[in-house]
């Protein structure tokens, strides 16, 4: 057992895993975990629901208005292992992961005071460190000083596929095509924005997981943490 709390940022392309891989090494170093891209999520959830999106078009100047409307929380939930994010008090853990919030979440994500004010509460939520955070610029923007950064990536298909079964899995009626189309368009627009664009830090080690287990890409990140911990 080790004392040292650090910082450890998770940045990658949709849909590579990168919430389970984070999740399970929060659990396993006692690490609290957060998941960036359910915060730009819940804001552009409360935005579809309050009429800042009209047939897929974000109005960027509606959407800044109400964020001071916007209150997100996370609270533990033990049956899941995880926290489950709350927006002014309702569980919106669900409602987030539909293909309607995947398909406007990068417009929302790209407005500069949406931002601003996530960023501000990543910080926040970092400062007593201990904390395994994920995200498409946790390494670039949010935590540039994170001890341990990495970069995650999968192939697009492989990416399709997975999200395709977890959603069916769930019920939801959706095609490959379509899932593989919003894969390689939020890649597109994740990675071309013009604040913050997904880009791997200088200092970030990189995982391809296409054809790896989860099993082993905890072994992997185990080597990882042991060079960070013991350098
Ligand atoms: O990780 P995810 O697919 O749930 O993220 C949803 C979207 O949120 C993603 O398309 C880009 C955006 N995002 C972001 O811009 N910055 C982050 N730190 C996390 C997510």
């Amino acid at each position: 057992m080790d004392n040292k709390r650090i910082i450890i940022a998770i940045d990658g392309h949709s849909s590579c895993g990168k919430s389970t891989f984070a999740k399970l090494i929060a659990a396993r170093l006692g690490y609290i975990f957060i998941d960036t891209g359910a915060m730009y999520r819940a804001v552009t959830l409360y935005a579809l629901e309050h009429g800042a999106i009209t047939s897929g078009i974000v109005d960027d100047e509606a959407v800044a208005v109400m964020l001071g409307d916007i209150h997100i929380d996370f609270r533990f939930n033990p049956e899941r292992g995880a926290s489950d994010i709350y927006v002014n008090g309702d569980l919106v853990e669900g409602k987030i992961r539909t293909i309607e919030v995947s398909n406007c979440v990068s417009a929302v994500s790209s407005i500069a005071a949406v931002r601003e004010k996530l960023v501000a509460m990543q910080q926040e939520m970092g400062r007593k460190r201990g904390v395994v955070m994920d995200g498409r610029d946790i390494g670039t923007v949010v935590f540039p000083e994170a001890e341990l950064k990495i970069y995650m990536t999968a192939d697009p298909m492989v990416r399709a596929e997975r999200r395709y079964k977890e959603l069916t899995e769930k019920g939801d009626r959706v095609t490959l095509e379509e899932i593989y189309e919003n894969v390689v368009s939020r890649d597109k627009a994740d990675t071309t924005r013009k604040i913050s664009p997904l880009r791997k830090a200088d200092d970030a080690i990189v995982l391809d997981n296409s054809h790896m287990t989860l099993e082993e890409q905890m072994e992997w990140f185990s080597e990882q943490y042991r060079r960070v911990i013991n350098g």
